[in-house]
């Protein structure tokens, strides 16, 4: 692909991606942008591929092998979200193309509902909003209701949500302390935990803040709960695979825990059509919610803007940092120089290769960037003084290549 001038560039962004990504585009040169406000699959979404050289996403259209295989044009994917099931990975990286998401830009909604959960059963709430909604019973007690002020808050996972929340809920007057498997610097006052045990018997609300990986799954079980203070609360808006819910449930029936805030389930129903199944259902003290503890106008807009941020810097000049499928080279400006993205399969011979084409090219290099990751290699070469007639047909021949874009100062 040789490179081309920002005008010509088309920018697809499907299912009402926020309005801030448009703006953002626009505010970079690029104008031509079209927001569609649903997904596209099948027929559709290919014939809209074929002159496409930016898509953006959300969680419901599927990008698959055959798709990718269909378009030429593609040179970016970005999911305005952050999972990236959506996208054929692997597919999308052999075809050259980097997929960007915005893991964090939801940080603070997390955050933000987690302390309004705390408050929440810390109070017996949804019991006593139950009982009203279901026949108008009138549970006027301060029995079992607690300001959150003075409690301990223990943490599971100090990271990016961890540590909001753990700033929240200083400024409520709560003691934080928390547990993560890296030595972290601790905000506040908060204090670490050696261990997971320390913390659960340590702690008046647990709130999971770890990602899903083999040792997280099942991190909360019957054991664990067991193990913390009676009538404690524990929330979970982490992901569905860390609590063991048959436990939880059992510990919310038999009394030795006061609440639960399950915002994620293990199994977790695909759209409105399907229903929850849970062993929490009707056991009154628990707050459910459907996974939406990152769903905000703030975040969408925060999203917009971190992924459509990631494809214009790709897109001006080769970063890819942040790409979840694809080498991440960090790369300076190249304000005097004209820069090549070479991106070819990972085998030995590759850089050689290309350097003799810029050495029969008679250019001077003056910076290369070299990454390589899952099969696919990316170089980037800065060459000094803009080179005339140089395109991707002298690097095309190059075996193994994959894509090539000539970038010009
Ligand atoms: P992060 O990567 O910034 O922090 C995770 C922390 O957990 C890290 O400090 C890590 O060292 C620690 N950790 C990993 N394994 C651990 C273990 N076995 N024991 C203790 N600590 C461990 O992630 P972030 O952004 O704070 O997200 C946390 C979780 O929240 C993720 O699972 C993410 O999927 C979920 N999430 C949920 C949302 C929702 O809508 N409910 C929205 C956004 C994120």
């Amino acid at each position: 692909m040789h490179s081309l001038s920002k005008d010509k560039i088309n920018v697809l962004l499907l299912e009402g991606v926020h309005q801030s990504a448009v703006e953002n585009f626009h505010a970079q040169g690029y104008k031509n942008v079209e927001l569609l406000p649903t997904a596209l699959q099948g027929e559709a979404l290919l014939e809209k591929l074929k002159n496409t050289h930016i898509l953006g996403i959300r969680s419901r259209t599927q990008v698959s092998q055959e798709a990718l295989s269909q378009t030429s044009k593609l040179m970016a994917i970005g999911c305005f979200c952050i999972g990236t099931n959506q996208v054929d990975l692997n597919a999308a990286a052999s075809h050259g193309i980097p997929v960007f998401n915005a893991p964090f830009s939801n940080t603070r909604s997390v955050a933000e509902l987690v302390i309004g959960e705390a408050i929440m059963l810390m109070r017996g709430i949804p019991q006593k909003n139950m009982a009203l909604h279901l026949d108008g019973t009138w549970l006027k007690t301060a029995e079992r209701s607690y300001e959150l002020r003075g409690k301990t808050l223990g943490i599971v996972g100090y990271g990016h949500i961890g540590m909001q929340v753990a700033q929240l809920a200083e400024n409520f007057g709560m003691n934080v302390i928390y547990y993560d498997i890296e030595s972290k610097l601790s905000m506040g006052n908060a204090r670490p935990c050696a261990t997971l045990d320390e913390l659960l018997t340590r702690s008046n609300i647990v709130t999971l803040h770890v990602p899903e990986t083999p040792e997280t799954q099942n991190m909360i079980t019957q054991k664990e709960i067991s193990q913390m203070l009676p009538g404690a609360c524990l929330i979970n808006a982490s992901r569905g695979t860390v609590v063991n819910i048959d436990d939880l449930a059992s510990a919310l029936e038999a009394k030795h825990l006061s609440g639960a805030a399950i915002d994620v389930f293990p199994q977790e129903p695909k759209g409105k059509d399907e229903k929850l199944t849970s062993a929490l259902r009707g056991i009154t003290q628990t707050l459910l919610t459907p996974h939406i503890g990152g769903s905000t106008k703030e975040a969408q807009a925060n999203i917009a803007v971190e992924v459509s941020e990631k494809l214009i810097k790709y897109s001006d000049n080769g970063s890819t940092t942040g790409a979840v499928n694809f080498p991440e080279v960090n790369l300076p400006p190249h304000p005097n120089s004209q820069r090549i993205l070479h991106i070819h399969q990972n085998k030995p011979g590759m850089l050689n290769a290309l350097n003799t084409v810029f050495g029969q090219l008679g250019a001077n290099i003056s910076g290369q960037y070299l990454q390589t990751k899952n099969g696919v290699g990316y170089v980037v070469t800065d060459i000094e003084s803009q080179q005339k007639g140089l395109n991707n047909s002298h690097f095309k021949n190059i075996e193994g290549t994959i894509k090539t874009r000539v970038l010009y100062a």
